[in-house]
């Protein structure tokens, strides 16, 4: 099982490929100053009767703006996407915007191939390379449609070929430029895995049903090696608070670890862990009925673990990182867990969960001790943890707070070298005074409406002792409600970039 959207992401020279001979159903030309003067496009240009460069100097004002041109002349592309191209100073969000805006297009227009001439233009402190793994990571995850729920109106992606071209690359230019090709397209697929995960309607995607996809991927890559936990397992290993979580629902509970080893056998892993709550109804606390639904992508700290696993495994990446995806559903029945009720983890902390939809930190707690006996080098999980991650940064940032700082810079530069941002919140001492209760030795909840993301990473950090650790809430970066539900496939790229360019020392 691949999710992949396109079959192929290739390179081709316009020194030695005559533009307006090009069969393709969409070539999509980024202008910019030095547009003009390229060899390439000025003898497309004349194949117009210099008709591109009237339109583009009559029509094309905006940056970023474009425009749609049907069959032009003795110019052999079905279409020609003309699209004014970024100053190098304009914010990476809108360039990752365009790129994202001439995939859709594609699928619009229902084009079978795009090919993409990019131009000089990049964004600051950014290189062509940057740009061809952005390019091919940004129009894979973006031409992702969903459609596996719909019978008499689904819509499956088009575009399947994305040909990139480039200029005067060879020798090992043109290798780094196949390799950076190579890469985005990996990590976008990653992204389409996760966002996949995420789509799914939580009765499609239970704990079991994402222990079979997880089984089966295997398959695709023999470097990935799974080893499934069900309730008994767990119940071995003392994971009393994962298990509460579980209680109340007919679907058991799973926990999935993936080893990758491509690194040293020497090399300590780096441990990735999410929570995968598959829905969320918030137990006996129940929540609110008005957006419930959006509580299916409770589960995309696991999505990411899939999707950063099989980026990894497609590049034989040169790493060792072991994968925990922490799977329950959280329902209210009489089999619940009750506000009240007094669990004891894995750790033997006891714990008094007093609210029941404060759940995945429940999951988390036991994962995470698990996770130890790895001996990692670092751990960082990703949680859909809290609502008020959305209040704190906004919809464009996760939330990170760390116990070690350079985990945290480490995590915040991938993310701005990637366009998928993170920023740091505090995780003081003071903060810890909330998990304190008379029946346990911590409450599960604390700090009343205050800073209930630091207060939710805080009772985490009871169970991160023996490690370097950092914790995303991605509660506001993994799913979006406008102007469509959807997922986004967050932090994939973050961590994968983490991961690939080897910024933990
Ligand atoms: N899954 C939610 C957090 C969430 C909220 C994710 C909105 C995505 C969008 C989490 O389990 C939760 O319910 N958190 C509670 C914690 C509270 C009870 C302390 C919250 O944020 O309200
Ligand atoms: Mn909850
Ligand atoms: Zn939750």
């Amino acid at each position: 099982m691949a999710y992949k959207v396109l079959t192929n992401i290739s390179l081709q020279d316009t020194s030695t490929t005559s533009l307006k001979a090009l069969k393709t159903d969409m070539l999509v030309l980024v202008i910019n100053k030095d547009t003009k003067n390229d060899p390439s496009f000025k003898d497309l240009d004349k194949a117009s009767k210099s008709y591109l460069s009237k339109t583009i100097a009559s029509h094309l004002k905006e940056a970023g703006s474009s425009m749609l041109l049907p069959k032009v002349n003795d110019i052999t592309a079905e279409n020609i996407l003309l699209v004014k191209g970024l100053e190098k100073d304009t914010p990476m969000h809108k360039w990752l915007n365009m790129y994202k805006v001439i995939a859709k297009k594609g699928n619009q227009l229902s084009s079978k191939d795009l090919s993409v001439m990019f131009g000089t233009a990049c964004p600051e402190g950014k290189d062509s390379l940057w740009m061809i793994e952005m390019i091919a990571k940004t129009i894979e995850s973006n031409v992702y449609i969903f459609s596996e729920t719909k019978n008499k109106t689904a819509k499956k992606p088009s575009v399947k070929k994305l040909t990139i071209l480039t200029t005067g690359l060879s020798g090992s230019n043109l290798t780094k430029a196949k390799q950076a090709a190579k890469k985005g397209y990996a990590i976008g697929e990653g992204v389409n895995t996760a966002k996949y995960l995420g789509d799914l309607p939580a009765n499609h995607c239970t704990p079991v049903i994402i222990e079979k996809k997880v089984k089966a991927m295997t398959k695709d890559f023999p470097k990935l090696k799974v080893k499934s936990f069900n309730e008994k397992d767990m119940e071995k290993l003392g994971m009393g608070s994962f298990l509460s979580v579980s209680a109340g629902s007919i679907e058991p509970a799973r926990m999935m670890v993936i080893e990758y080893k491509g690194g040293k056998p020497s090399e300590k892993p780096i441990a990735l862990v999410g929570k995968g709550v598959t829905f969320d109804t918030g137990g006996v606390s129940i929540k609110p009925s008005p957006g419930m639904d959006e509580m299916k992508w409770d589960m995309c700290g696991a999505a990411t673990v899939f999707g950063v696993m099989s980026t990894l495994a497609r590049l034989d990446a040169n790493v060792n990182v072991v994968g925990v995806m922490a799977c329950a559903e959280n329902m209210c029945s009489s089999t619940a867990t009750k506000p009240g009720d007094v669990v004891t983890s894995m750790s033997g902390q006891t714990i008094e969960i007093l609210n029941t939809d404060a759940e995945g930190r429940l999951i988390l707690a036991d994962a995470l001790t698990f996770v130890g006996k790895y001996k990692p080098s670092y751990v960082i999980d990703m949680a859909t943890l809290t609502g008020a991650v959305v209040v704190a940064l906004g919809r464009h940032a996760s939330g990170v707070m760390a116990n070690d700082q350079h985990l945290a810079d480490m995590i915040i530069s991938s993310g701005e070298e990637s366009g998928d941002r993170a920023w740091q919140l505090p995780l003081w001492d003071e903060h810890q005074s909330c998990t304190k209760t008379s029946y346990a030795d911590l409450a599960n909840i604390g700090g009343g409406r205050e800073a209930g993301t630091i207060h939710a990473a805080a009772f985490l950090s009871k169970f991160t002792n023996d490690y370097k650790w950092a914790h995303i809430d991605i509660a506001a970066t993994a799913s979006h409600s406008s102007p469509v539900k959807a997922g986004t496939g967050r932090p994939v790229p973050l961590l994968s970039e983490l991961l690939l360019s080897k910024k933990l020392k």
